[in-house]
């Protein structure tokens, strides 16, 4: 039960209605016991209307907001402090108000991060080729992340200006997605197009034919779990990675920095089982 000391978090962004975030934080507080001390809700919030926002979790005192589409970048204007990753990557999707304070973060790289190291190691994307295809808002956060951990990374993109720019800025390699053969040297490859989802659920970014066993292949769509391009990689005897699994880690990285404590993968992973996954916008971009 809620009292007069629950810390409210939420997620902000606009469309918001299919955000999982509500489910995933307060099934976490319910795991630790801690559901009358913290307490996660959603705000239908434009980009015009972030700067009131911020002055209202100023006012009101709110613990944590987490920020999808489309406010990632507009929120950075009002903070007071930004974490040094997520200024370098150009986008906070976490802000904690710490006595008034309030510190943007970014989470959304240690959820490509995370599940490859899992596979792979510590430190075992380090030399990888990772073909990284599309150069929109998602690709960002995970291009650093990749470049952070030495992985040699190329970006390929349909309009080649902005894998151009993208990776000029990241200091890493880019190409026109006609030239997608190319990944076939790739150890890793991860879609951040929304080709799978939505009006293109048939669709995949790599022809089958230039997917082999010794890869992995990894969708940031999560809509439906397993993608076209996730399924032809399984009959090629890949391994894969869920957008659900980025989901996932890095909304625990927000836990912790909104509760100071870890949860264990299962528990927020659990709460997506209990719901339809019928979502038309994948909410990390
Ligand atoms: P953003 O992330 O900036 O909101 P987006 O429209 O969601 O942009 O697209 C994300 C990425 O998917 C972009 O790299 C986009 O390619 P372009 O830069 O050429 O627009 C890519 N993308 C979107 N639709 C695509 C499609 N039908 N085929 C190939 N790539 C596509």
């Amino acid at each position: 039960m809620q009292n007069k000391q629950t810390k409210i978090c939420m997620v902000i962004g606009d469309p918001i209605k299919h955000s999982l975030s509500p489910k995933m934080h307060n099934a976490g507080y319910k795991f630790l016991g801690i559901d009358d001390e913290f307490f996660f809700s959603s705000a239908k919030i434009p980009k015009d209307k972030v700067k009131d926002f911020i002055k209202a979790m100023r006012l009101v005192g709110f613990r944590g907001v987490s920020c999808t589409i489309p406010n990632k970048v507009e929120v950075m204007k009002y903070l007071d402090e930004i974490d040094e990753i997520a200024q370098k990557i150009g986008a906070v999707n976490t802000i904690v108000n710490n006595n008034g304070v309030l510190k943007g973060y970014n989470t959304d790289w240690l959820g490509v991060v995370i599940p490859l190291e899992k596979i792979l190691g510590s430190g075992g994307l380090e030399d990888k080729n990772v073909a990284l295809i599309g150069a929109g808002g998602a690709s960002r956060a995970i291009a650093f992340g990749l470049k952070e951990k030495g992985a040699k990374v190329t970006i390929y993109n349909r309009t080649l200006e902005k894998a151009e720019k993208l990776a000029k800025e990241l200091k890493v390699k880019f190409a026109s997605l006609s030239k997608i053969e190319n990944v076939k040297n790739a150890d890793i490859i991860i879609n951040s197009t929304p080709l799978g989802m939505g009006k293109y659920i048939d669709e995949t970014p790599v022809p089958k034919e230039f997917l082999h066993k010794n890869q992995i292949c990894f969708d940031i769509v999560y809509s439906p779990e397993e993608t076209k391009f996730l399924t032809d990689a399984l009959s090629k005897g890949a391994t894969i990675i869920k957008g659900k699994e980025m989901l996932v880690y890095q909304g625990l990285e927000q836990f912790k920095l909104y509760t100071g404590k870890n949860l264990p993968f299962e528990v927020m992973m659990g709460a997506l089982k209990t719901k339809n996954l019928t979502i038309k916008n994948n909410m990390l971009k």
